[in-house]
């Protein structure tokens, strides 16, 4: 009896799985229309928002429940936001990329899970004023865009803030929070994010 239901799972499981597949493909055929570019794959994501303000280059890999928001509008305010990501890079699970302005990243990147990279704001906490406001409507407030080179690897958890430059082929360590300009070829972590240790010269 056992085997039997053994069996029954496994072929449940292998028709699932192509199912997923398939809706998978179709899904991404339609993001071909949806977005500015789309060269890539994205699994089941989250939440979508602004795609046609959305770049994906070839063979990247955008992974499940991803949230991926260019905002155009905001309340009363209007943006023109971009969101470039390029060919063979993979974002982990869970992830949220957010801009209002503009988030460029570059080839051959790679993130953990829970990764969080965004270019705007609640409100500006330097405005006194606006704590009187609930923050979710408290206008958006962004510092500059965010801008990571080629081949760098982001740890998992790691979160990088609006105006914020990391350079090609920097390790920013799991659980670092990025507030500040990261150069290339530099090992980073911590709260904030400093360079722990310069892995190769210019
Ligand atoms: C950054 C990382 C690659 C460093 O690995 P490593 O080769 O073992 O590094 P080291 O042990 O030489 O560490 C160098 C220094 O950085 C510190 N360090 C390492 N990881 C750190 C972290 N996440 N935050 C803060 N400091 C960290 C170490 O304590 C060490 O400091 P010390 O010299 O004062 O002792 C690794 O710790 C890490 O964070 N990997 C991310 C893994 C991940 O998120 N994967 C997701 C799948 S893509």
């Amino acid at each position: 009896m056992h085997s039997f239901f053994t069996v029954v799972y496994k072929l449940m499981h292998g028709l699932v799985k192509c199912l997923k597949l398939i809706g998978l493909s179709i899904m991404n055929l339609f993001y071909r229309f949806l977005f500015r570019k789309m060269e890539g794959e994205i699994e089941s994501p989250h939440q979508l928002l602004g795609c046609q303000y959305i770049s994906i280059g070839k063979h990247t890999k955008i992974l499940e429940n991803v949230i991926l928001t260019a905002w155009d509008r905001y309340e009363d305010q209007h943006f023109s936001p971009s969101i470039v990501i390029g060919d063979n890079c993979n974002i982990g699970e869970n992830s949220h990329i957010t801009a209002c302005n503009r988030i460029e990243i570059g080839n051959g990147v790679l993130t953990g899970r829970y990764v969080y990279i965004s270019d705007n704001s609640h409100g500006n906490p330097a405005n006194v004023d606006e704590l009187d406001i609930c923050p979710s409507k408290r206008p958006l407030y962004c510092k500059g865009p965010v801008v990571i080179g080629n081949n760098v690897w982001i740890g998992e958890r790691v979160c990088i803030m609006s105006g914020v430059k990391i350079g090609d082929g920097a390790i920013i360590a799991a659980n670092a929070v990025v507030t500040h300009d990261i150069p290339s070829g530099v090992l980073a972590g911590g709260v904030p994010a400093k360079v722990i240790k310069i892995l190769k010269n210019e």
